[in-house]
């Protein structure tokens, strides 16, 4: 497998008890994108003994790496179906491109289709809610994107539903874990302690993306909620996480600043991220589906990340 051969895959987390049921059907699992959470993913099938082909742009360095599928679209890298053979499961995790569409449907829409895979989960974000003031949002909450990368998000959903493929949208908060989190941002000096009133952040520990898609892909379709939010219990302000953060290391925690201050400062990709408030609810994953998070706070998430550092 290629899942640790370019970058690889950081702590041990707790991925090694995800398990399938002895029944799960599931023939060849297709994950696209070999980034942080597909590689998690993919290890994790793996090791439930699943066969998984990933994803990467570059070509397999050897040129014999088993699972090492080159798909770069861009610069015309496509696979053959006949290494798409025994594909029954397909896994997104590519986000739109630069022109804001499905870099997927668009090269390989009629290649998967020939698959008639039985579930394509579809990694989206919890962008496309937009801005709800601070307040929870849910499965059924109305779609409101603000910035134009979660509009372009959201037309990327609506073209996967109208693919007429079993997509599943799996909308995802902030993504931390091993090698991706508070703690990584002490370490290096890139840490921020920025302070705007009543502003929260959602996040999911990636082995709860993990966790969730084992957890629905072996449900029977109709069990299987067309819309699902992967996030944990405790939406927080970033100065409380970095608290521990900073906690856990014995560090110092950088000086606290205003937001106020400190946004005509910042690029527009980090003001971006403080423009939205929202609350997202998993509870349709935890009470409806069944699904007990790993980590339901970042009060148990973090710290497992804290292996990379001692
Ligand atoms: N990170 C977050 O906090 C967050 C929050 C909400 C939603 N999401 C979404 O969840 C998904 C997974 O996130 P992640 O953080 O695991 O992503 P990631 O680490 O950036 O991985 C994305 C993967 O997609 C590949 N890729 C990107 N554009 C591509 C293209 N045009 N053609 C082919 N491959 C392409 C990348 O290839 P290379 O390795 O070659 O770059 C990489 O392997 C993404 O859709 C992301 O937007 C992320």
């Amino acid at each position: 497998m290629s899942t640790d051969s370019v970058n690889p895959v950081p702590g041990p987390g707790r991925i090694e008890h995800l398990a399938l049921p002895a029944a799960a059907a599931i023939g060849r699992m297709l994950v696209l994108g070999g980034g942080y959470t597909g590689r998690r993913v993919a290890q994790a099938l793996e090791t439930a003994g699943v066969p998984v082909l990933l994803t990467h742009r570059q070509p397999s360095p050897s040129g014999r790496e088993p699972g090492w599928l080159h798909f770069d679209p861009d610069q015309g890298a496509l696979p053959t179906q006949a290494d798409l053979a025994g594909v029954s499961h397909v896994l997104v995790t590519i986000p739109p491109n630069a022109g804001g569409r499905d870099p997927v449907l668009e090269s390989l829409e009629a290649q998967l289709r020939r698959l008639e895979p039985a579930w394509v989960g579809y990694l989206s974000t919890t962008g496309v809610y937009g801005d709800s003031g601070g307040a929870w949002v849910d499965e059924t909450s109305p779609t409101r994107p603000l910035l134009e990368r979660s509009r372009a998000r959201l037309a990327c959903e609506q073209a996967w539903r109208r693919s007429g493929l079993p997509v599943q949208l799996l909308r995802l908060p902030a993504i931390y874990g091993p090698g991706r989190n508070p703690m990584v941002n002490l370490r290096n000096g890139t840490a921020r302690l920025i302070h705007k009133p009543g502003q929260v952040f959602s996040r999911v520990h990636v082995d709860d993306i993990v966790g969730a898609v084992l957890h629905t892909i072996v449900l029977p379709s109709q069990a299987r909620p067309d819309t699902l939010i992967l996030a944990d219990t405790c939406p927080c302000p970033s100065s409380e996480i970095m608290g521990l953060a900073a906690h856990l290391l014995g560090c110092q925690l950088p000086e606290v600043q205003r937001y106020a201050d400190v946004a005509p400062t910042m690029g527009p990709m980090a003001r971006s991220f403080w423009s939205e408030n929202r609350r997202a609810s998993s509870r349709r994953l935890r009470d409806d589906l069944g699904y007990r998070l790993l980590y339901p706070t970042y009060r148990e998430g973090l710290p497992s990340c804290s292996g990379d550092f001692f």
